[in-house]
């Protein structure tokens, strides 16, 4: 069965995905392609943008979502995941699940019978990557120049390496020592970027990673499940910070990106993320196109 745990799992399908994002968007794909189908979207962390968009999309798309939070199904009592991989199977058409580890949703995925969908874990976040890539593509009409990614090697920062690397666009990625992208996806990314002549940058020095870029993109300093850390991960991310200054290292018509939500002040000032050159509404705005790209891929 086929499922959406990471970019690797699209990744020469990346391109397809994100004109049927695009089709979607400009209205081109008629009807109720997903009529009668079923989503059950299971989160076990909070979410604004993943859960409306999958919700709306699915809706849009003739379909219906089941919404499952952790404290209302069994599983968030430790029912084992194959149990509820299994049962689920035999009611819904797809499972979207945001996780705590990323291990559970690969145990989901080997166990159902049915697509899984992966809506964030520790490890990374495709859907998120996917809109971040349709919003470039709108900007700038192609995935030239560089591509800079600032802070915290996470979840995000994995998948935009690999989705960067698929579609042959240069990602340079500024981040403190002990905080760099997992090394498992860094060495599958550079595969990608090799094949598709685009190379990859992981600095510590955040304005090599920001000169001359086309697109700056932060994420929180500290994401679901690291609150235990946040005092430390605030002294060290402070150099790390998007402000005005390090925007002038871009080049004069860059992007600013973030996946929302933000905290103004740490990772990105209120000067850069409510300027004229960020596009962090475009960008969640795409979430519900490109979910619905997927979804159609998925599904149908
Ligand atoms: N960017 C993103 O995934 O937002 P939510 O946490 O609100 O879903
Ligand atoms: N890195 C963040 C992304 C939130 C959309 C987190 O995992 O909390």
């Amino acid at each position: 069965m086929n499922s959406l745990l990471s970019i690797c799992d699209i990744k020469d399908e990346v391109s397809g995905i994100l004109e049927l994002a695009k089709d979607f968007k400009d209205g081109k794909i008629e009807g109720k392609p997903l009529k009668d189908k079923n989503l059950a979207m299971i989160f076990q962390k909070s979410s604004t943008r993943t859960r409306v968009s999958f919700e709306v999309g699915m809706n849009q798309l003739g379909g219906n979502s089941l919404f499952l939070s952790n404290d209302d199904i069994q599983m968030g009592r430790g029912e084992p995941i194959s149990d509820t991989a299994k049962v689920l199977s035999r009611y819904v058409d797809g499972i979207m699940i945001r996780a705590i580890e990323h291990e559970d949703v690969v145990e989901l995925a080997k166990e159902a019978d049915v697509p899984i969908i992966s809506g964030l874990t520790n490890l990374e976040h495709p859907c998120q990557a996917l809109a971040d890539m349709l919003t470039v593509k709108e900007q700038f009409g192609n995935f030239e120049g560089k591509f800079a990614y600032v802070g915290d090697g996470n979840n995000v920062c994995n998948s935009l390496l690999l989705i960067c690397a698929s579609l042959g666009m240069d990602i340079a990625v500024g981040c403190p020592k002990g905080y760099e992208p997992n090394p498992d996806i860094v060495k599958k990314a550079n595969k990608i970027a090799e094949r598709n002549n685009s190379y990859i940058i992981i600095t510590e020095d955040v304005e090599v990673a920001v000169k001359n870029a086309v697109t700056v993109y932060t994420d929180v300093w500290v994401s679901m499940g690291d609150e235990k850390q946040e005092g430390k991960r605030r002294k060290v991310f402070r150099k790390y910070q998007v402000n005005e200054e390090l925007m002038k290292l871009a080049n004069k018509d860059a992007i600013f990106m973030h996946c929302l939500p933000a905290i103004r002040g740490e990772e990105v000032t209120a000067e850069v993320i409510d300027s004229p050159q960020s596009v962090v509404i475009d960008q969640a705005e795409n979430r519900l196109h490109a979910q619905k790209a997927v979804l159609y891929h998925f599904l149908k």
